[in-house]
């Protein structure tokens, strides 16, 4: 089954994107992820390498893609260009146990390649398609094994010189071409994306309503979970967080073990993944249902800097411009509260909120939670690039304060982080999350019923 919501056809414009930035008389090389062992003969649930997926849409473990430009010098007698899968073979016996396979001759018209190979002619096949190239593309010291395979092709080139045969002169990573692809979304991405969205910002919506003083944290992942999965997401697109109480201050905290208590605030930082793009939303909230003052005094800042981070959120602008404004509404709010002392002014411009805001304002979302894309725009790689329409980013401001700091003991052990996937447009921004409750009076409204 295929089970991506992207079209078949915009897997094919994306390999024909890719092979239009490689070098002529170049191979790229682009493996899938191999399944992981939980325990003994269990393994973790599959999870597709992201590139790979991106341009194949292919869904099984152990397969290989090959974008194949070829010289132009040679175009009366080769194609200007090949795409090539290798995947498992249907083997009837294999598929009772662990269950079905495309196969090759399927893949080959399910997926849109030129030709499908079976895994068992990797090794013979695969020399052949590197074979008088100039340059490979792969992305070396990603996977060890798959390291050694291309190293062993390589050694066969070598080695046959007396044959005519020659290996590429030059090793280039992919990654960075494929990962600028990643960074702007498409339209059926964002669609993809907003979805996944929906679906996260009620599952918030879910544990809000359900959670209270008695029950496990993992009691409310697990509505959370219901939630993603009884709409279409199978799986979240990571650990999810809950925390309660001094447990909100943990920043990847996923034992998610403990009890609720009237009283704590509860931190969940959870999202879906949806035909592999990945939701990241957390919303912070009191277990009892009502903000207590102080509670209420940290939450509303907290949502101030978000608020004001988000509306500089435009083409053209940037996440240093977005972090400014943030750092100063956090700063200013803090000072207001006690929590920072000195001068004002000092304070903003020494980014003071930083001893309770002790993580990045966002990062790039897409196919992976932390999304691939470089931050950086210039050759030095030292000035922030611009924000462009088609890019997801997460704009999540928290503050946490540990539970023995030297603070009014109202403020000790509270943790708040509010966030939301932002997507950047022609003119400006729009906020994916739109079904979590975000103000006070949302979130206390959906916990009284
Ligand atoms: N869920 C991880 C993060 O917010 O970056
Ligand atoms: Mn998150
Ligand atoms: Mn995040």
């Amino acid at each position: 089954m295929i089970h991506t919501r992207i079209d078949m056809h915009e897997f094919v414009a994306r390999r024909a994107a890719l092979l239009a930035t490689m070098p002529d008389n170049s191979v790229a090389l682009i493996p899938a992820a191999k399944e992981v062992t939980r325990s003994r003969d269990t393994e973790y649930l599959f999870c597709q390498d992201k590139d790979f997926y991106y341009l194949s849409g292919f869904h099984e473990p152990d397969a290989l893609l090959v974008l194949v430009k070829n010289d132009p010098a040679l175009s009366m007698t080769e194609a200007a260009t090949e795409t090539v899968l290798f995947c498992r073979d249907k083997d009837p016996e294999q598929e009772v146990w662990h269950g079905r396979r495309v196969g090759a001759e399927q893949a080959e018209i399910q997926f849109k390649v030129d030709l499908a190979y079976t895994l068992d002619e990797l090794e013979q096949i695969l020399p052949m398609y590197i074979n008088g190239k100039q340059t490979l593309l792969f992305a070396q010291g990603a996977q060890a094994e798959f390291d050694n395979l291309v190293f062993a092709c390589l050694e066969v080139l070598r080695g046959g010189a007396k044959q005519g045969l020659s290996a590429p002169n030059t090793i280039v990573d992919i990654r960075d071409s494929i990962h600028e692809m990643r960074l702007i979304k498409s339209d059926a991405e964002i669609a993809v994306m907003r979805e996944a969205n929906v679906i996260s910002g009620n599952a918030h919506k879910r544990a809000m309503a359900f959670a209270a003083q008695g029950q496990f944290e993992y009691q409310v992942e697990a509505e959370i979970l219901h939630e993603f999965a009884a709409n279409g997401a199978r799986a979240a697109a990571y650990g999810s967080i809950v925390g309660g109480g001094e447990n909100a201050t943990i920043l990847h905290y996923t034992d998610n073990d403990e009890v609720l208590v009237d009283g704590d605030l509860l931190l969940i930082d959870a999202g879906a993944e949806l035909s592999g793009y990945a939701a990241d939303i957390t919303r912070t909230f009191p277990v009892d249902g009502k903000f207590n003052e102080a509670q209420a005094a940290l939450y509303n800042l907290v949502l101030e800097s978000q608020i004001a981070a988000i509306e500089t959120i435009k083409p053209g602008s940037n996440f240093a411009i977005a972090n400014k404004v943030a750092n100063e509404v956090l700063t200013k709010g803090l000072y207001e509260l006690g929590l920072l002392t000195g001068e004002l002014d000092t304070l903003i411009s020494d980014k003071a909120c930083k001893k309770y805001f002790i993580h990045g304002l966002g990062h790039w979302l897409g196919l992976d939670v932390h999304d691939v894309g470089d931050y950086q725009m210039d050759e030095n790689k030292n000035q922030l690039r611009s924000f462009k329409a088609g890019m997801v980013m997460t704009i999540e401001p928290g503050l946490y304060i540990d539970a023995e700091a030297d603070v009014d003991e109202k403020w000790q052990g509270l943790g708040v982080r509010i966030e939301d996937n932002i997507l950047v447009t022609e003119t400006g921004y729009e906020n994916l999350t739109t079904t979590a409750p975000k103000t006070i009076a949302d979130i206390e409204a959906v916990m009284a019923k």
